[in-house]
């Protein structure tokens, strides 16, 4: 699916479909669509007066042969109250458009800005929308498809916010980069054939990799890492991707994105039920979020350098696999007593952690699919948000609102470490069930300490499991706008 940028005015605009967004109607403007009134003898306006179409957010209203326009269609979109309008419902609108528009057949579409919002703004928004709203799960059906495919999206703007629409696609198509990667199955991308992917999308877009395996990660003491992947025949390997700006800014900052990459969790010996088992595959999200930002960031060039650093293993139960009760000495030098073989990530993150401070890491965030716990406390809307630094906790927010992806920060007193204690190591690899989602993150700060660090637990969130009108069920790519829009700012 092509992109681009048309100045034109709707009405006139060529199209298989025109996509507009309206406004709920209100006693001051009991017509939002009265702009193009005069040109469709009242079209609009008798579907707000027959409330067929009201304007509430993401609802629909499609006209064939629209008079007035030279659209071959005309789609109503609803953008809910005018004055909650946000250029997240934007990104929505976009890809409802898209959604309900390519399962018909149409071939291209356009889509309007809507709104005081600013324009770039609005045109990288709905960029974004449409790309994400296009990427399908069905990666491994052999069926031809009978449908047309969707060929292309008009945004209908000033020529002068291309860079906006460019920036929109580029990051979207990362993100999609990303679902990809974590729809994949587990014998299909196991620890090694993410490394040959990550490497694969670092030549092309020009980054720095070293793909770390076993005998180097034993040089380097990495014991929590190896513990895990131990029983599996699958062999682990450490992705490292690197982006170095050509000018950097005074700041010296150095971000680290730091990602769970769990190809799949069986559980280890501290085996997991087989209901749901199969969704284990996307126990990579993290890492895989972090390779998406990474290659959208190669070609947006941030002002600061930025290391990927993710932990690709795979937990199995076997002959060779980590026993519950194990001890394993982690790159740190603190010593874990692992009780449950299933807290498997915070194991492989904790060696992570500590190579990417050693890496010279000034900041560090960590995105991980660490606990059921978080959905839990938190559903299937919001990442669980814990961090070592108010500052910058509330960097990392921002971002995350202005790329709208929603977040929520947690609690991490010093008094949860109190869970942590373990009768013959440093540290055991779990507490107790309750508050299970920090107990997690206060085992990763002792690895993150002293430096700036921000974890996510995106368990919840990294999977789709109910299709919206404007994302289909599957892998969300949850993250990857958060760290561009991070690193871009810093
Ligand atoms: N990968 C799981 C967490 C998870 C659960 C991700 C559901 C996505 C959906 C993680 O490795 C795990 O098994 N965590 C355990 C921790 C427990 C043993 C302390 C959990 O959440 O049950
Ligand atoms: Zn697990
Ligand atoms: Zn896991």
């Amino acid at each position: 699916m092509k992109a681009r940028l048309v100045h034109e005015k709707p009405e006139i605009v060529e199209a298989d479909a025109l996509a507009l967004v309206l406004f709920e109607a209100t006693s001051d403007d009991p017509n939002p669509g009265s702009l193009y009134d005069a040109r469709t003898q009242g079209l609009i306006g008798e579907f707000y007066d027959s409330e067929e179409f009201t304007g509430k957010a993401l609802r629909t209203a499609l006209i064939h042969r629209p008079s007035g326009f030279r659209a071959r269609r005309l789609l109503l979109i609803g953008g809910g109250k005018r004055e909650e309008f946000t250029l997240a419902r934007l990104r929505q609108v976009a890809g409802v458009a898209v959604r309900e528009l390519k399962a018909k057949g149409v071939k291209r579409l356009a889509l309007v800005p809507a709104g005081r919002l600013e324009a770039g703004a609005q045109v990288q928004a709905m960029a974004e929308g449409a790309v994400l709203a296009a990427y399908e799960p069905d990666a491994y059906k052999t069926e031809e498809k009978a449908r047309a495919v969707l060929e292309e999206v008009c945004i209908l703007a000033e020529l002068t916010h291309e860079a906006r629409l460019e920036r929109g696609r580029i990051i979207a198509e990362a993100q999609n980069f990303t679902r990809r990667l974590v729809n994949e199955p587990g014998n299909r991308l196991p620890p090694t054939t993410l490394g040959v992917e990550a490497a694969d999308m670092a030549s092309a877009a020009g980054l720095e990799i070293d793909l770390l395996r076993r005998d180097r990660l034993d040089e380097l003491q990495m014991g929590a890492l190896l513990g895990v992947a131990q029983g599996s025949a699958e062999p682990p390997v450490l992705i490292v991707v690197r982006y170095q700006p050509e000018r950097p800014n005074d700041s010296g900052a150095h971000l680290g994105l730091v990602g769970k990459a769990v190809t799949f969790d069986t559980g280890g010996i501290s085996i997991k039920p087989a209901q749901d088992m199969d969704k284990m595959k996307y126990d990579m999200a993290g890492g895989a979020a972090m390779l998406g930002a990474m290659q959208a960031l190669a070609a947006l060039k941030p002002s600061i350098a930025v290391t990927a650093v993710i932990p690709a293993v795979e937990n199995m139960p076997g002959r060779q696999a980590q026993r519950p009760g194990d001890v394993v000495r982690t790159m740190s030098g603190k010593t874990v007593e692992v009780l449950n073989t299933d807290a498997e990530g915070r194991l492989i993150l904790a060696d992570a952690l500590t190579y990417a401070r050693q890496q010279g890491c000034t900041h560090l965030v960590d995105a991980a699919t660490l606990t059921g716990a978080i959905s839990v406390a938190l559903g299937h809307e919001r990442v669980g948000l814990f961090s070592n630094e108010d500052s910058w906790r509330d960097r990392v927010l921002a971002a995350a609102e202005a790329s709208g992806e929603k977040m929520w920060p947690m609690p991490l007193d010093d008094e949860y470490k109190d869970q942590l204690k373990s009768l013959i190591a440093d540290l055991p690899n779990i507490g107790s069930r309750a508050g299970g989602a920090i107990t997690a993150a206060m085992f990763l700060k002792q690895f993150a300490d002293p430096t700036p660090w921000v974890h996510l637990d995106i368990a919840g969130t990294a999977w789709i499991d109910d299709a919206k009108p404007y994302l289909p069920k599957g892998p969300s790519g949850v993250g990857v706008r958060t760290f561009v829009a991070l690193a871009m700012g810093m």
